[in-house]
């Protein structure tokens, strides 16, 4: 439908298109896989979803064709979020199932690497019903995130998405006085291990889009690259611009009164991804794209990318994104 500097547009069935000729050559090339897939919902066909088994059936059978595009050492990231029994205060156990399915189905050989819990509390209350009308359940404000590969070292980098220090660790390290020795916990803590400045500390498998607790510093993570070219501490990963109501994409919608996608990724959890799991001009498929935020976040951040999409309303809104002027880019019309 459109390409850009980085990458192309498709609008169409995901099966169908990663199945023709036009993805032949992508086959066993593509680094990382990030999607978040249409929901398993119970009474909706807003995006034409599959109800039940055959949303199950459908979910698994993407295994094997995913796998088929990715390199050896490639990752494929799924957020979902959890579902809801039809008319019943009960969740469902669908998504899970998929998501055992597919890791599990043989011909892909995919393994589960590491799950991540998106924290997001400003999701709106739901399911409605049961939340805010009869008051009987919470809110739900986490979807999950499932990092799978065909090996069990897919390429990966923590140091590309470290978190600030905190500020007890900052005055450890420039004291650089810290007791070794053996901890109550069993570990041994020697002399100089942790008195070594890395830049910053490991990511959580937790992504804290608000904080738990408001007196606590989050320190979500950054990138160690913005770091070494600002030489100051960048805005942390995960609020990558363009993840507020007042960035460029949502003005322009705004503007112009059109109804944005109602479900996109946040995009600092795929620049986190991106960072982590690839490099630069490494290649990024996204077949359920949406809004097309996996390709906003490849394109500034320089790599190549796919997505697909299968509603034209969402597909012609995505093209929104490249207008970004501070993204550089040119979009051409295919
Ligand atoms: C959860 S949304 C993805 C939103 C996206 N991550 C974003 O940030 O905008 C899932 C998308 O999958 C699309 N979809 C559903 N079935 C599809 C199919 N068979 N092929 C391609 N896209 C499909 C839906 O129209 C929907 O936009």
């Amino acid at each position: 439908m459109y390409k850009t500097r980085f990458g192309r547009f498709f609008c169409g069935d995901a099966l169908n298109i990663l199945g023709s000729t036009d993805f032949d050559a992508f086959r066993g090339k593509v680094n990382l896989i990030i999607t978040s897939p249409p929901f398993p919902l119970n009474n909706k066909k807003r995006y034409g979803n599959l109800n039940g088994d055959a949303y199950r059936e459908w979910f698994i059978n993407l295994a094997p064709v995913f796998s088929a595009l990715l390199s050896e050492d490639g990752s494929v990231v799924i957020e979902i979020g959890n579902a809801w029994e039809s008319k019943r205060p009960v969740q469902s156990l669908l998504h899970l199932e998929s998501l055992l399915g597919f890791v599990k189905e043989e011909q892909a050989g995919f393994r589960l690497i590491q799950e991540f819990i998106c924290y997001n509390p400003s999701r709106l209350p739901s399911p409605a019903q049961w939340v805010t009308r009869e008051r009987i359940r919470t809110v739900d404000t986490y979807t999950h995130v499932w990092w799978m590969a065909k090996s069990d070292f897919p390429k990966a980098d923590n140091t590309n998405v470290l978190r600030p220090y905190s500020k007890s660790m900052e005055q450890l390290l420039s004291r650089q006085d810290f007791n070794r020795g053996k901890r109550p916990s069993g570990h041994h803590i020697s002399e100089h291990g942790f008195l070594k400045d890395h830049g910053g500390s490991i990511a959580h498998n937790l992504f804290e889009m608000e904080p738990l607790d408001e007196h606590r510093e989050v320190r979500l993570p950054f990138s160690v690259a913005e770091f070494q070219e600002k030489g100051r501490l960048p805005d942390n990963v995960l609020s990558f611009s363009n993840a507020s109501s007042n960035d460029f994409f949502s003005r322009v919608l705004r503007e112009n009164g059109i109804r944005r996608h109602p479900a996109t990724m946040h995009p600092g959890l795929v620049a986190f991804f991106i960072r982590f799991l690839t490099g630069e001009n490494d290649l990024v498929l996204d077949p359920f794209a949406g809004s097309n935020t996996t390709g906003y976040v490849a394109e500034k951040l320089k790599r190549r990318w796919l997505s697909i999409e299968i509603n034209e309303d969402y597909a012609q809104q995505s093209k929104i994104r490249f207008s970004d002027p501070e993204l550089q880019t040119e979009i051409t019309i295919i």
